[in-house]
């Protein structure tokens, strides 16, 4: 089957789940600039996180970095992958089983239901940058701790800083309480934009892992993904 075909059939079926008409026309993504060329670096020995300017040098401090027993546990650093140029960055909560033997964001159950969803947007991972709050596997698949979102908040920070998204879509409850001061949960926040350091907007939405054990909830991330999409092509309007 051709990609454009297998698209075309992962939003048929996203479609589907949601119950809701195709809205969208098909226009061209003219804000999406092609993925850059990475060089690998020559750099052998890890720098500090402060002084990491390049995502490649991000990810050679995260992976040098001793300050978490969840290393110990788990297979493979998940660092993020994607276009680094994207306007529109996801942050999740930690990598799963299948994540962590792959060393890839969102390769399993929910990683395909991201991949339908932004297939239903006309995207794909070429056109986005995906990475977690946490980048090892917490053992068991459990919900990281406080502490744990603490210790790996300045990464994420600056892995946001290197990317410059102009949005950043995070995705469940655990990427919105590391990242926002915000009291309320996930089902209050979601579909609501707020603001981030540097003007960058963040929308909130339902982790896919949720939406697996709770299909009722698509509908409303079929509105907030409607949302991304709005908000992409406005920035393809702008003089
Ligand atoms: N869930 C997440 O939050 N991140 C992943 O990478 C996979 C599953």
């Amino acid at each position: 089957m051709r990609i454009s075909d297998r698209k075309k059939l992962a939003f048929v079926e996203w479609e589907q789940d949601c119950g809701l008409a195709h809205v969208l026309a098909q226009e061209p993504q003219s804000w999406v600039t092609p993925p850059p060329t990475i060089q690998p670096t020559k750099r052998a020995s890890p720098l500090p996180l402060e002084a990491a300017t390049s995502l490649e040098e991000l990810r050679l401090s995260s992976e040098a970095f001793e300050g978490s027993p969840l290393k110990k546990t788990a297979t493979h650093l998940v660092f993020g992958e994607g276009n680094p140029r994207a306007p529109l960055m996801f942050i999740g909560e930690a990598p799963g089983a299948e994540e962590d033997r792959l060393g890839r964001p969102f390769v399993g159950a929910s990683g395909q239901l991201l991949d339908k969803m932004l297939a239903a947007i006309q995207l794909d991972r070429t056109q986005v940058y995906i990475t977690n709050i946490l980048p090892w596997r917490p053992p068991g698949n459990r919900t990281p701790t406080t502490d744990e979102m603490a210790l790996f908040l300045p990464f994420v920070r600056k892995h946001i800083a290197l990317v410059a998204p102009r949005i950043l879509c995070l995705v469940g409850g655990t990427a919105v309480k590391a990242l926002l001061a915000r009291q309320e949960g996930i089902i209050r926040l979601r579909g609501n934009w707020l603001p981030y350091e540097g003007g960058i907007e963040v929308l909130p939405t339902y982790h896919p892992a949720f939406l697996l054990r709770s299909p009722g909830r698509k509908k409303e991330a079929w509105q907030d993904f409607l949302a991304l999409h709005k908000k992409l092509q406005s920035f393809s309007k702008c003089p």
